[in-house]
């Protein structure tokens, strides 16, 4: 983990009370910490760091996540088409990452990508922010984002059919900075940085997967700046209960609270006066793209997802 991100960091099981994080470096390559382990003043609770990686979940001893659907290699290939398909010069590849970046103003400061799989937005947001952090509970998609940020390339495996896979080499473009982003492992309902230090956050088809997409969005507040920040959030609002339970859900319901569609309650709980966030978010632009996955050569899913960017 890089140096730049330890003076944001906080203990996410302490929240709603926020304790900086006391580091113990093992070893380090540079600006880079390979091993080590981040404290807790508090709750005495140990955060490692292997491999580089910042195991920022509030149960790390868990993590990979036993069922994790995004720990499988069909996923991570599914995901690397999809992330970074027009690097690797794939015809099918429809490029909804390009829309999403350039709907965001260059801002200073740090931009925070929650749910970032395998980094492309992310990395692209290198273009527009000083300082950028992916984070996801995938430890496999964390730990390939790293090694595309570190190395400025890979070989992807692309499954073809059944187990039939073909390597693809990507490199990212040289207008991109790499050294200015890192990715960490930690969960978007827990966010382990202090409150107010974000310019820019963002959610990208994340809303629809975590069990309480209305603690993601208050956390995304939390820790966003109370002027000078924006917020992009996408998504194709794909409810299922395995994801959430039906009560959580911030639309496609007919009746009750959050009834009707998740991007208009989405916009009314950013905007509202009364509730939810303090201060409120204007909307400053709406729209969508399509966002393509590819599971194999003979099997993509094409998904509408609808965004708005909001600041304040
Ligand atoms: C549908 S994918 C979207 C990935 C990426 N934002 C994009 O648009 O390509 C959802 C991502 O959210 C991550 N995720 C799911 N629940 C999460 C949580 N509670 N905290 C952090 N990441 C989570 C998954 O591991 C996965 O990478």
């Amino acid at each position: 983990m890089k140096d730049f991100v330890i003076e944001f960091l906080i203990c996410p099981s302490c929240l709603p009370e926020e304790y900086s994080l006391h580091e113990r470096i093992k070893h380090r390559d540079g600006n880079d910490i390979i091993s080590g382990e981040l404290l807790c003043p508090n709750c005495r609770k140990v955060f490692p760091i292997c491999d580089g990686v910042a195991l920022l979940n509030i149960t790390p001893e868990q993590i990979p996540l036993p069922g994790n659907k995004y720990e499988t290699p069909q996923s991570l290939s599914s995901y690397l088409w999809g992330h970074y398909g027009n690097l690797m010069g794939e015809e099918e590849h429809i490029d909804a990452y390009q829309t999403w970046v350039d709907v965001v103003d260059e801002s200073r400061g740090l931009a925070l990508d929650i749910g970032c799989a395998v980094g492309r937005f992310s990395l692209e947001m290198s273009t527009k922010s000083d300082m950028v952090v992916g984070i996801d509970l995938s430890l496999l998609f964390i730990k390939t984002a790293r090694k595309i940020a570190k190395e400025g390339s890979l070989k992807a495996k692309l499954f073809e059919e059944g187990l039939i896979a073909r390597e693809q080499e990507f490199s990212l473009p040289s207008s991109w900075h790499p050294e200015k982003v890192e990715f960490i492992v930690a969960d978007a309902l827990n966010l382990p940085f202090k409150s107010g230090v974000a310019s820019q956050v963002s959610s990208l088809n994340v809303i629809d997967k975590v069990p309480s997409p209305l603690r993601h969005i208050k956390e995304m507040d939390r820790v966003s700046r109370k002027s000078g920040a924006q917020c992009l959030i996408s998504d194709p609002f794909s409810w299922s209960p395995e994801a959430s339970p039906v009560d959580e859900w911030l639309g496609g319901k007919e009746n009750g609270a959050f009834s009707g569609y998740g991007i208009e309650n989405i916009i009314k709980i950013l905007n509202s006066r009364e509730t939810f966030l303090f201060p409120p978010w204007r909307i400053i632009y709406r729209g969508h793209v399509w966002w393509k996955l590819r599971n194999h050569r003979n099997h993509f899913e094409l998904i509408r997802s609808l965004f708005i960017k909001a600041a304040r």
